[in-house]
Formats: structure tokens, sequence, C-alpha cells
């Protein structure tokens, strides 16, 4: 019986629809080149194919390298393949036995001896280009310390000597040379057009070096993000790049190295009151001695940056008052499980601040500029 089904099923070989495939054939090819074309449009901050540095173009280059490289290659054997296929298709009425060329020893050598050389040829200036930008720089370097924290960058300027957080500044054309760790766990400092990806990871100090061509224009700086999962708020962990010419990167260090001035009356002062009582237990502010717990963003020139929350939220009064009402409304966090005597800081609660306590907040944050 059994024999009898596979004898019914099995048959003489259909001839397929003749348009059939070849229909197949050109949605998926629409289908993939829209999906490309997706890829291609608008305004692409992170796109370590649009560097903006020495060290970026490198990396760059060693792709486009490889990519051509591998384009050639793709068009060879496809061209091949085709072919093949229908040089040697089946015909009606023809019932040749294919040619078998196992235990070919000159193809066999053929097609390990060029991808071999292939390789070679591709591994020369990739390890030469990875030796040449992890090189410490030397001479005229700015140095900055980094620290990764759940969910935000802090950043050390150690020789003009203050702090700040989520907003890196920059002079152009000059080597800033990153000493990196982490409060927590191991985060990943990514910004795509300066440089690729390094771990901050926490009991140990990693390097970069980040070198960008160009002032970035008003408003436009380089974006970069946290690239390695870190928990709940890993996609609000970004950084912003602002690359200032000599003097303009002059001018910004020399206001972010002024202490904060405590305001004496006002709406501001009323702020700083609740400040003492709520902010201080995590965040440090230049020029006051109440707030020097280091956990938190240092919040000294908080009005200077124009993002904040991991540079993922515009500093504007708006977002500022939703933050202040409730963080975890904008940024997903975890401050049920900090521990501020242990030092480990998982978002910042809602203090249940009411409306008056907000504007003065807003008030004092946003004058220290
Ligand atoms: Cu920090 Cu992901």
């Amino acid at each position: 019986m059994a024999g009898d089904e596979r004898e019914a099923v099995a048959g003489p070989r259909r001839r397929r629809n003749p348009g059939g495939p070849s229909l197949r054939i050109l949605v998926l090819a629409t289908a993939g080149a829209l999906l490309v074309a997706a890829c291609g449009g608008g305004d692409l901050p992170q796109n370590s194919l649009d560097p903006e540095g020495p060290i970026a173009r490198d990396i760059d280059g060693l792709w486009q390298l490889t990519f051509w490289i591998a384009v050639v290659i793709f068009v060879l054997v496809q061209a091949a393949l085709l072919w093949s296929i229908f040089r040697y298709r089946e015909r009606p009425g023809d019932d040749r036995k294919v040619r078998q060329a196992h235990g070919n020893t000159r193809l066999e050598v053929m097609w390990t001896i060029i991808p071999a050389v292939l390789l070679a040829v591709l591994a020369v200036p990739t390890v030469s280009t990875l030796f040449d930008i992890r090189e410490e720089p030397e001479g005229d370097v700015l140095e900055v310390e980094v620290v990764g924290h759940q969910w935000w960058w802090e950043f050390h300027y150690p020789e003009q000597g203050f702090y700040t957080a989520n907003e890196l500044h920059i002079p152009e054309d000059r080597p800033v040379n990153l000493t990196m760790t982490s409060a927590d766990v191991i985060h990943s400092f990514w910004v795509p057009k300066l440089n690729g990806k390094r771990d901050a990871v926490p009991g140990r100090l990693s390097r970069l070096t980040l070198i960008a061509d160009d002032p970035t224009p008003e408003g436009e700086p380089i974006f970069g993000q946290c690239a390695e999962f870190c928990g709940l708020a890993h996609a609000d962990m970004r950084v912003k790049v602002f690359v200032h010419d000599e003097a303009g990167f002059g001018e910004w260090a020399a206001a972010q190295s002024q202490p904060a001035v405590i305001p004496t009356d006002g709406l501001a002062a009323e702020g700083w009151e609740t400040f003492k009582l709520v902010c201080t237990a995590c965040h440090p502010v230049a020029g006051a001695e109440e707030a020097n717990v280091r956990l938190a963003p240092d919040l000294t020139h908080y009005g200077s940056r124009t993002t904040f929350g991991g540079a993922s939220f515009r500093n504007d009064t708006e977002h500022l008052r939703a933050w202040l009402r409730n963080p975890s409304d904008l940024k997903p966090m975890a401050p049920e499980r900090n521990d501020v005597a242990a030092g480990r800081i998982l978002g910042m609660p809602s203090f249940g601040l009411d409306s008056r306590q907000i504007d003065g907040l807003v008030a004092l944050l946003q004058g220290w500029e």
C-alpha cells in the first residue's frame, strides 16, 4: 500500500510555470533594494562610514578596502554561478551525466591559495591600523577621564579641574586621550564618527583617542552611544561631542572651571534650599561645600548643557519639570534599588516635589550656566 502511494506521488517531474520563479526573484530583489535604500537616506548621526576625524577615517579606509575586494569577489562568483546555471541548465530530452570535479587537485589548491592570499593582503593594513589607532597620543594632548555609570557618562578634565556629564567638549584637530573606567557594570564608549568603540570596565583603565577635524556647527554635535548592554536605560546612555576651535575650547573650559554661583534671593534661592535637602545626597556642585557627594552628574554648569539624562532629553523647562516630577517617566531606571550609603545609584527617584519646589529647582539649575 505504502509503495503504491509513493508511486502515485512520484510520477514524472512536472515543469514549473516558467513565470513563477522569476517573479519571485523580482519581488525579492525589489524588497532587498528597498531595504538597502532605507539604510541610506536622511541624517545619519552615528554613521561610521562618514568619518569626521583621522582615526575614524583610517577605520573607514580599512572597511572600504575590504568592502571593494568583497564586491569584486561577489561579482565574479555570482557571474560564474549564473553562467553555470544557464549554460548547464537541464534541457528537454537531455540526460547527460554531470562531470565530477571531486579530487581535482588543481582546483582545490587554487581555491585554498586565493582566499589565503586575500586574507594575508587584508591582514597587513588591518594589523598596522589596529596598532596605529591604539597608540597613545603624544605632545599637545587633552586628557579626559571618563567614567561610565548606569546610565550616564562622567567626564573629568584633570588639567582644568572640572567635571561634566554626557556632553564632551573637545578642541579641533588635537588628540584627546580618554582614560576610561566604569563605576558599576561594563559600558562601551562609542562615537562612530571619531573612533571605534572601547569598553569601560569596572576596576580597569582602558584608553581611547579621539581626534576631530573641524568644529561642529552650533547645535549639531557629533553623536555617540554606550555600545555594551548595561541594563534598563542602556539605550538612553548617549554622548554628544562638541568640537570647538582652540579659542572656543579655551573659553568653554574657562567657564566650566568657575564654581557655581549660589543664589541668595528669588525663586532660585528657594530652589537652592530644596537642592540642599534633596539633591546633594548624590549630585556634586563645585563651589558649594554642601554638595560634595559624587554619585550622580556634576551639576555645576548644568544650565550650559543642551541635553540631560544621558544626553537623551533636551535641556528645556518642559523636560526638566517632567524629570523633576518623576524621572522614570522619561527614562527607565531602577531608583528603588539605590543604596546611597554603598554608593550604588540606579537612577533618580521621584521625590514628590510640589510645583513650587520644582519651579525653584528649575530656576536654580537653569541659572547655573
Ligand atoms: Cu552603558 Cu550600555
